[in-house]
């Protein structure tokens, strides 16, 4: 997997990053340090930044240049986006960052225009931003607690003129990449934005990967063979299971309900779960069972939601499930997406099935 992570100067996109590339264990390319690298290296000749011959002769450095704290320095920085104007020096930096996201197993590469020009197949594509004040704050915040003076205007008028060069250079200019996902992190905490940005890759990890499937007869076989493995495995099959798992159509199609099917990529159907109208308005959720082998998929919390939003469409005012406490981590699932406890429910219902200790209804997420 690719994760792309563009985004302004101090926007957080460099945490974020990293903080994915160790969630997901993939290795991480700070693309900002290359262009620094060349900055510092023309500053360390005394040449112009703004000269492109300059520029280009300085993507030459010496790869020790990228382990210098100096590369992090405001001055640095700033020869950095002066030199990653010139179309010559992004095309000499090009290969290198390619074939790091095309390494086998993926990575995470932060900077201004992986989503863009150096991986637009990337799976994920974050967009990382913030508002300018925020960013010079954080920026002022990270200077003065490493004991460096800073004045918190200069930085703010030096942010924007960064963004002004990094949006408005002819040559990949700073944007947000057709399909990314936007994460504004201005209000956001750093444990926040990091678990926005770890849902966000897992909600298009799981498009790119599932796909809802509706009922049809050819598939009521994976509708009876996944629940009834689970339900035998973990409890018995009680006769009002097998009268719905044997008889999908008849009853829980026919009388107004739905069975929706997760197909994930190169599995197969991993998953089921069904809706049995009860009376007009009120359905019960039953019959969800994902395979083990689609574990880590989040195959079911996708299905769930599917299924959530299919009762929605068929005017669900009542959508409740019947479950036991063995099965935590379903319940876990059911409570993320909105179900509660409910002791009218059971009242109302529980006696269903023998194995049930758990009835819940659902209030919205
Ligand atoms: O992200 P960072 O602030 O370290 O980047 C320094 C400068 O390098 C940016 O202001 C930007 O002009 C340039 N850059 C770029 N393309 C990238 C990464 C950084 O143009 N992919």
């Amino acid at each position: 997997m690719i994760i792309a992570v563009d985004g302004p100067t101090a926007s957080g996109k460099g945490t974020i990053a990293k903080a994915l590339a160790a969630h997901f264990a993939l290795p991480h390319l700070d693309t900002g340090l290359l262009y620094r690298a060349v900055g510092r290296q023309v500053q360390l000749v005394g040449g112009n930044p703004d000269d492109a011959h300059v520029a280009l002769a300085a993507c030459d450095f010496a790869d020790s240049l990228l382990n210098d704290d100096i590369l992090r320095s405001e001055e640095v920085g700033g020869y950095a986006s002066r030199v990653s104007v010139h179309p010559q020096v992004r095309r000499a930096l090009y290969e290198r960052q390619r074939a790091f996201a095309l390494q086998e197993g993926g990575a995470v590469l932060d900077g201004r225009d992986i989503g863009t020009v150096i991986a637009p197949e990337a799976q994920v594509k974050l967009f990382v931003t913030a508002s300018i004040a925020t960013r010079a704050r954080r920026r002022w915040l990270e200077m003065t607690g490493r004991g460096i003076a800073a004045d918190l205007a200069v930085i703010e008028a030096d942010i924007a003129a960064r963004d002004e060069r990094d949006m408005n250079r002819a040559d990949a200019p700073l944007m947000a990449a057709p399909g990314s996902v936007v994460l504004d992190t201005t209000h956001l905490s750093r444990d926040a934005a990091i678990k926005a940005a770890i849902a966000a890759v897992h909600a298009r990890a799981a498009a790119e990967t599932l796909r809802i499937r509706p009922f049809d007869d050819s598939l009521a076989k994976h509708f009876h063979d996944i629940n009834a493995e689970w339900i035998a495995e973990m409890f018995a099959l009680e006769p009002t299971d097998r009268e719905v798992l044997e008889n999908p159509r008849e009853k829980i199609i026919a009388p107004g309900g739905d069975i929706l099917f997760v197909e994930a990529h190169g599995l197969g159907i991993v998953g089921t779960c069904a809706l049995q109208r009860t009376a007009p308005g009120s359905f019960e959720l039953t019959k969800m069972g994902v395979r083990e082998a689609a574990r880590g998929l989040k195959a079911g919390e996708f299905l769930l939601a599917a299924t959530i939003a299919r009762a929605q469409e068929l005017g669900a005012s009542k959508l409740y499930l019947l479950t036991n406490r063995k099965c935590a981590a379903a319940i876990h699932l059911y409570e993320k997406l909105g179900f509660v406890h409910d002791a009218g429910i059971m009242a109302d219902y529980g006696a269903r099935y023998e194995r049930c200790d758990v009835a819940m209804l659902y209030k919205g997420g």
